[in-house]
C-alpha cells in the first residue's frame, strides 16, 4: 500500500518540520516528507486544510481486558483510541487478574496484535495484585513487553517499598508511573473537599490528599537520582512542587488529563456520577494552574487516564459509583478548544505533549514523523465543531461529563503503520 498524505500542514512536535508538507508513505513507513512530491501513490489524501501530526501516543488508559470486559476490551478499546487520534496507547495494570506478572503482559500484547487497531504497550503493576505488599516481578514483565510499572488505581502507601520500585525498575530501563494519593487523607471522600461537597453533603477529598504523596515521590526522585513520573496531576500546588523540583534539576515528569483543565468540580451538581474521578475534578483556581503548568512546559504530557465503566457502576448513588470517565473519543477536541484555540500551546507544544513527550517517557519508537519510521499519523480539523454524543463513542465505556457539549477540532483521519483505520470526513 502506497498512501500519500497531500498539502496537510506538518506539526513534528520537534520543530524539524512545521508547514505545508506532503508525506509518501510506502510499506506502511514514512519514506519522504517534502513539498509538492510527486510519487504514484495507491491513495491519495487530499490534507489541504488539514493539519497533520504524528499519532497521538496515550501514556495512560485502562483497556479492562483481561477481566473487565464488560467495561472494555482491547477491540473496542483500541477502535475508541483510533477515533480519538491515538495510535499507540500503554495501558494500566489494574486489570483481573492483574498485570503484575509475565503472563498477564504477553497476554495483553498477544491479543492487541490479534485485535487491536493501534499499538498497545502494556504498563506492569508496581506490587504483587497492587496491594502495595510485595514488589512485582520487573525484570519479568519488562522482558515480556512492559513499558513502564504503576499501581495506578491505588497508591503504593510505603515509601520504603517505592522507593526501591523507583530503583529496581531504573535497573531493568522502566520508568515508575506514580498515582499520588494519601488514603489516610482521602478517608472515605468522593469529590473534592471545599464549596461544592459541602453543598452536595458529599464528604471530600483534600488537594493534599494528591499533594502529600507528590512531594514524596520528588524527595525520592530527588535522592535517587531516578526519573519518576506523576500520574494525573489536578492541584494547584502539585504542579508548583513540580515545578520548583524541575527548576532545581530534579528529573520528574508529570502528566494531566483533559477533564482537569476542561471541568470543575461543579460538574458534580446534580450528582453527575460521569464527573466522578480520581483524582477528583478540582477548583477553577487549581484548573487555571493546571493550564499555566501546560504553558510553561511543568506539565509535559497529555494522557486521557481513559476509564471506561459500565452503566451501572455509574447510575448509582454517588459516593457508591466508580470513578473514571471515557476519555479517548473527547480528547483532541477538549485539546484544541481549551488549549489550542485559547493559545496556551502552539501546534508544536501540543503535539509534544500528546507524542513526542510520552513516547519518551514511554521510550518506544513512537511519536514521530521521522522518514524511516512506521507511519503512524493523525490528521486534524481545527474548525469542524461537533457535539459529543456518548452513543457514538466507539467505547464500551459511555461515561462522559461532556455528553452533549460542543467542541471545535475533530480527528479526521488515523493512520496506522500505513493503513487508514478512520476516516471521518463527510
Ligand atoms: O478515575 C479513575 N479511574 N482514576 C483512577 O486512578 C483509576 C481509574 C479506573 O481504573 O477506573
Amino acid at each position: 500500500m502506497r498512501l500519500l498524505i497531500k498539502n496537510g500542514f506538518v506539526t513534528d512536535g520537534i520543530g524539524i518540520h512545521t508547514g505545508i508538507r506532503d508525506i509518501y508513505i510506502e510499506g506502511g513507513v514514512i519514506k519522504q516528507i517534502g513539498e509538492n512530491l510527486s510519487y504514484q501513490a495507491d491513495r491519495v489524501i487530499d490534507a489541504e486544510g488539514l493539519y497533520v501530526f504524528p499519532g497521538f501516543v496515550d501514556a495512560h488508559c485502562h483497556l479492562r481486558d483481561p477481566g473487565y470486559e464488560y467495561k472494555e476490551d482491547i477491540k473496542s478499546g483500541t477502535l475508541s483510541a483510533a477515533y480519538g487520534g491515538f495510535t499507540s496507547v500503554a495501558c494500566m495494570p489494574n486489570t483481573n487478574p492483574v498485570a503484575d506478572n509475565k503472563a498477564v503482559i504477553t497476554y495483553i500484547i498477544d491479543k492487541a496484535k490479534k485485535e487491536g487497531v493501534v499499538h498497545v504497550y502494556p504498563i506492569g503493576a508496581i506490587t504483587k495484585g497492587q496491594k502495595g505488599e510485595v514488589l512485582a516481578d520487573i525484570g519479568e514483565m519488562k522482558e515480556a513487553g512492559a513499558v513502564a510499572i504503576s499501581d495506578d488505581g491505588v497508591p503504593v502507601a510505603s515509601a520504603s517499598l517505592m522507593r526501591k520500585a523507583i530503583q529496581y525498575a531504573s535497573a531493568f530501563g522502566l520508568t515508575v508511573i506514580s498515582h499520588c494519593e494519601d488514603l489516610s487523607l482521602k478517608e472515605n471522600g468522593s469529590m473534592n473537599e471545599g464549596y461544592m461537597s459541602t453543598v452536595l453533603g458529599l464528604p471530600g477529598i483534600p488537594h493534599e490528599a494528591e499533594e502529600v504523596m507528590v512531594a514524596r515521590e520528588i524527595l525520592l526522585s530527588e535522592g535517587l537520582g531516578i526519573p519518576v513520573h506523576i500520574a494525573h496531576v489536578s492541584t494547584k500546588t502539585s504542579v508548583t512542587l513540580i515545578r520548583d523540583a524541575k527548576k532545581r534539576g530534579v528529573r520528574i515528569t508529570c502528566e494531566t488529563c483533559p477533564h482537569y483543565f476542561s471541568l470543575t468540580d461543579e460538574a458534580v451538581r446534580g450528582y453527575n456520577t460521569n464527573a466522578k474521578v480520581n483524582p477528583p475534578l478540582r477548583t477553577e483556581e487549581d484548573r487555571l494552574a493546571i493550564l499555566e503548568g501546560l504553558a510553561d512546559d511543568t506539565i509535559d504530557i497529555i494522557a486521557t487516564d481513559h476509564a471506561p465503566h459500565h452503566i451501572d457502576e455509574k447510575d448509582v448513588e454517588f459516593n457508591l459509583a466508580s470513578n473514571g470517565i471515557s476519555g479517548f473519543e473527547t480528547a483532541f477536541g477538549l485539546c484544541s478548544e481549551y488549549l489550542l484555540k485559547t493559545g496556551v500551546l502552539s501546534l508544536e507544544r501540543f503535539v509534544s505533549k500528546i507524542a513526542v513527550n510520552p513516547a519518551r517517557l514511554l521510550r518506544i519508537p513512537k511519536g514521530t514523523l521521522k522518514e524511516g519510521s512506521a507511519a503512524d499519523i493523525t490528521v486534524c480539523d481545527l474548525k469542524k465543531e461537533t457535539i459529543v454524543d456518548v452513543r457514538k463513542f466507539r467505547s464500551k465505556g459511555k461515561n462522559s461529563p461532556f455528553d452533549g457539549k460542543r467542541l471545535q477540532g475533530a480527528v479526521i483521519y488515523t493512520v496506522v503503520d500505513g493503513n487508514v483505520v478512520v476516516e471521518n470526513r463527510e
